[in-house]
């Protein structure tokens, strides 16, 4: 089975998908599969057969450029003529990339015009989940517990004390569609409203304000097999070093002690059983298909609240989501094998 990996991209995101992609490269099973990894620049060009260089995957910008034939079935052309016969045919691809034109249905529409199957959610759960506003107006609806917040539009009039006196300070300040933690604030007083929002607005036009929900953070991970039934991990905890103000960009990838990984949370076997009920829940609500990672606050009277559904989690070398699933049972090339299955159905 051929599989086209698509890493990198367009996203604020594209260096963690680099990291991403190489454990889930390294992971693999080249028995069963020829692995095709295909690297997007940031500028969204396609690149196969390109050079590692010093990097841990081959890098954009080098190969040869490339794009899907719609209604190919995985049929490739370049861009610039290479002759067919050095491209290969793909049966699946498996998007490894994170946020925008990878995460938001985009790269799954494509997949879907080429007639080409592929690994993890669909058009719809990947957009309804991508977009922090529309995702917790589908929660609240099938009765998931999510942060109280106001979602403001560029352009919209914004009065900071309002917000002040709607949420009190700290409060948090996000990009409605991205990963990651870029342009996320959090705000501690009057002084911080107007940068907060500012910085949101560089990389969403729709932000939410969001109150703050003082607890520690727990993720469940959630993998679907062919034949619907969902396996989902006990939560992990997320510790975040109180060097940070909150669980940010820094502390997730490059502080060697930004944050700590605990599987399995310490937590009562019902706020276990809890977050594995609203994960499925979370999941069926926002339509989402093949893989997820459902994130939680954990309130200290022992109320859950949702925080966000990632629909390619992080799969770096401290990334939760494969380290969640070997909890339960399930190795990093086997859960990989289940999300082609899944996607070949
Ligand atoms: N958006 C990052 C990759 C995550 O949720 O793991
Ligand atoms: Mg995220």
């Amino acid at each position: 089975l051929t599989v086209g990996v698509l890493y990198g991209g367009q996203s604020a995101e594209h260096d963690v998908s680099l990291m991403s992609a190489a454990n889930v490269m390294k992971a693999m099973d080249r028995a069963r599969y020829r692995v095709v990894p295909i690297a997007i620049g940031r500028d969204g060009i396609w690149w196969l057969n390109a050079d590692a260089g010093e990097g841990p995957v081959p890098q954009p910008g080098s190969g040869v450029s490339v794009a899907l034939v719609p209604g190919g079935r995985g049929r490739l052309v370049a861009v610039d003529g290479a002759p067919a016969e050095l491209l290969p045919t793909l049966d699946l691809l498996f998007p490894v990339l994170h946020g925008r034109f990878g995460e938001d249905g985009t790269v799954q529409g494509y997949a879907e015009m080429a007639g080409l199957p592929y690994a993890g959610c669909g058009i719809l759960g990947s957009a309804a989940a991508m977009d922090k506003d529309v995702a917790k107006r589908l929660l609240r609806e099938a009765g998931v517990p999510v942060a109280r917040s106001v979602t403001l539009a560029a352009g919209e009039g914004v009065d900071a004390d309002q917000l002040a006196d709607r949420f009190g300070y700290p409060f948090f300040v996000k990009p409605a569609r991205q990963g990651s933690s870029f342009g996320v604030s959090r705000v501690d007083g009057a002084q911080a409203v107007k940068p907060a929002l500012t910085k949101a607005f560089e990389f969403d036009d729709k932000i939410l304000v969001e109150e703050f929900l003082h607890g520690r953070e727990i993720e469940c991970a959630v993998l679907q097999h062919a034949d619907g039934r969902l396996t989902i991990s006990p939560p992990g905890e997320i510790v975040t070093a109180a060097h940070h103000d909150f669980y940010n960009y820094e502390a997730k990838y490059f502080d060697p002690d930004g944050a700590k990984v605990v599987i399995p949370a310490e937590v009562p076997e019902a706020v276990v059983e809890e977050a594995m009920a609203l994960s499925a829940r979370a999941f069926r609500a926002l339509s989402c298909e093949g893989i997820a990672r459902v994130d939680f606050f954990l309130l200290e009277d022992g109320r859950l609240f949702l925080n966000e559904v990632n629909t390619m989690p992080g799969c770096t070398n401290r990334s939760m989501y494969p380290l969640a699933l070997a909890e339960c049972g399930v190795s990093y090339s086997g859960w990989i094998d289940v999300a082609i299955a899944f996607g070949l159905k």
